[in-house]
């Protein structure tokens, strides 16, 4: 029989709701677990989350909408935010932002086109005594220079090229 990716979707959904349950209170951690496993949370996810909470569609999107680190649209498989509060920018935040721009060649608000990288403001992280403050997906950097900004990013390239390396090996 053929899986399609709605099926895998609605299948680990249900598997969550065995670890976090059917309540309300399962929303969030589902919520989190499949923004990180897909990078997005789609309509199909959202209606299957509803309906195993017995919660409305309208409920879920709302939650969605309103927490910036989940999203219903495509992200790259690093999420880099840079703080943008008051410390960070008194601290350099601009030379940095600036620099990421240059080196990923999209703004902030866009994605790289190998899907690879997503570039979002945050506000305060709470390191303004070691700003500027930026956060890799769940990894924090803190007092990130331009400089800085380069090994991050290969960091990241190197990361990712090892688990496409390790995928391919195990196939
Ligand atoms: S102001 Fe940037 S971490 Fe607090």
């Amino acid at each position: 029989m053929l899986v399609t990716e709605s099926d895998k979707i609605r299948e680990d959904i249900r598997k969550l709701t065995e670890t976090y349950g059917r309540d309300r209170s399962a929303l969030m951690p589902i919520l989190q677990e499949v923004q990180k496993k897909y990078c997005r949370i789609s309509d199909i996810a959202m209606q299957e989350i509803a309906d195993l909470l017995s919660i409305h569609p309208v409920e879920v999107y709302g939650v969605v909408s309103f927490y910036s680190f989940l999203d219903d649209k495509p992200k790259g498989r690093f999420i880099i935010r840079l703080c943008r509060t008051i410390s960070c920018t008194m601290q350099g935040k601009a030379r940095v932002a600036k620099q990421l721009e240059n080196d990923l060649g999209v703004l902030f608000g866009q994605t790289t086109a190998d899907g690879l990288f997503t570039l979002e403001w945050a506000n305060c992280l709470g390191m303004c005594d070691q700003g500027p403050a930026l956060l890799v997906n769940d990894q924090v950097f803190t007092q990130v220079t331009p400089d800085k900004v380069h090994d991050i990013i290969e960091g990241c390239r190197r990361s990712f090229a090892q688990h496409v390396s390790q995928k391919r090996e195990e196939h």
